[in-house]
């Protein structure tokens, strides 16, 4: 399973509105003779690719996936099917699907008399598919909208910039790097307008030799009265862009964008992983709004003293109201210290593993 789940890190940014998924099949043997992960939407699925590898070296063995099978016709066939037609005797998969649409395949499975179990790895197979998971089962309540990661970078005393304005190089070329990879995992870049007008940044992922990514993130600019200029780098063609105004998506009270709507048409055009990367007027506002599910912060050792601070007000005005985060993984990236952290509270709890054959529920 620990295979599978690198496998399925392949997909990263590229398999929405998929999930990432990695297979790893084992002959009656136990030896591995085949493995595949899904690629990109409308590409053959993970067992698909897996069995292709492993030909008639599958029958009677074993496969080993990280979501539960699919049971659906999409644009490509049921994994059920594949496994079953490939004589396949014991599947073992880590999530079950959450997907009322693709999910259910265990239950077909076992009606062919293909023995399944279900939650081997479940934990880390969940944290590699956090993306999709959590948007599907959002979704399936009613809140379709992508899982947002928030990104910046400060000083180790918050600032963003410094008091002239000045704000480009905070971090080192090792956190910049570490970035463009962040990046190349996402279905879209978010910015307030408030960061064009200041900066121009292009917001494309680049390729360690500094080259566009082949597969660019939608690059979106929330600007409520449609500010930008029209010789903003992200008008350009390197990417798609959206520049969603309150026109468009639907204003606030304030007038600005509505960000929960904005969220909703993100989702409504595919995107399940996305990065807001500010400024600190944005971020406050996403924050406020309950909609942020990571923070990524590049904190370098650097005093500034004065300057803007890296979050702008999140409608928080007493100690007790401050935003609780858990600590998901703190590393130095070149001389700077980066920090994940999850707000408590925001995402859904995990699927809750059910045995489809006897219809009980274990977690
Ligand atoms: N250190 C970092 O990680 C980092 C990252 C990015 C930017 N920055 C710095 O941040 C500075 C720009 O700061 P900023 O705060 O002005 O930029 P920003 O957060 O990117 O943009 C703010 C603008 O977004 C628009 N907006 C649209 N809908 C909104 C909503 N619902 N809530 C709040 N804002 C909404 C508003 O303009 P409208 O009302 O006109 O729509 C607002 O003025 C630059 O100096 C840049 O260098 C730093």
């Amino acid at each position: 399973m620990a295979r599978a789940i690198d496998l399925a890190a392949g997909g990263l940014g590229t398999t929405s509105p998929n999930p990432v998924v990695g297979c790893v099949i084992l002959d009656p043997d136990g030896v591995v003779v085949g493995e595949g992960f899904h690629a990109y939407a409308g590409g053959p699925h993970a067992e698909v690719r897996a069995l292709a590898a492993a030909g008639e070296r599958a029958r009677g063995g074993t496969a080993v996936v990280t979501l539960e099978p699919c049971d659906h016709t999409g644009r490509t066939g049921p994994c059920t099917q594949a496994l079953i037609s490939a004589g396949v005797v014991r599947v073992v998969a880590a999530v079950p699907d959450p997907d009322p649409v693709g999910g259910g395949g265990a239950h077909t499975l076992r009606a062919a008399g293909v023995e399944v179990t279900l939650g081997i790895g479940q934990a880390q197979a969940y944290a590699g598919n956090v993306a999709w998971l959590t948007a599907t089962q959002r979704a399936a309540t009613g809140d379709p909208r992508p899982y947002l990661i928030w990104k910046f970078a400060s000083t180790l005393d918050g600032r963003s910039a410094a008091a002239d304005g000045t704000s480009q190089w905070i971090s080192s070329p090792e956190a910049r790097a570490d970035v463009q990879e962040l990046r190349s995992t996402v279905d879209a870049i978010i910015v307030g307008v408030g960061t064009v007008l200041a900066d121009d940044p292009h917001l494309t992922a680049r390729t360690d030799a500094g080259a566009l990514a082949n597969r660019q993130p939608l690059r979106v600019i929330v600007d409520s009265a449609g500010r930008t200029p029209a010789d903003a780098r992200v008008r350009d063609g390197a990417a798609r862009t959206w520049i969603a105004t309150a026109a468009e998506v639907g204003g606030g009270a304030d007038g600005r964008v509505d960000l929960r709507r904005l969220a909703a048409g993100l989702f409504d055009r595919g995107c399940r992983r996305v990065l807001l990367e500010g400024g600190p007027t944005l971020a406050g506002a996403f924050l406020r709004a309950g909609l942020v599910d990571r923070v990524v912060g590049y904190v370098a050792p650097k005093l500034l003293g004065a300057g803007p601070a890296a979050l702008a007000a999140a409608g928080i005005v007493t100690i007790a109201e401050a935003i609780d985060l858990e600590l998901t993984d703190v590393r130095r990236v070149g001389p700077d210290l980066r920090i994940d952290a999850a707000p408590r509270g925001v995402a859904p709890p995990h699927v809750e593993l059910r045995d489809v054959s006897s219809g009980t529920a274990r977690t």
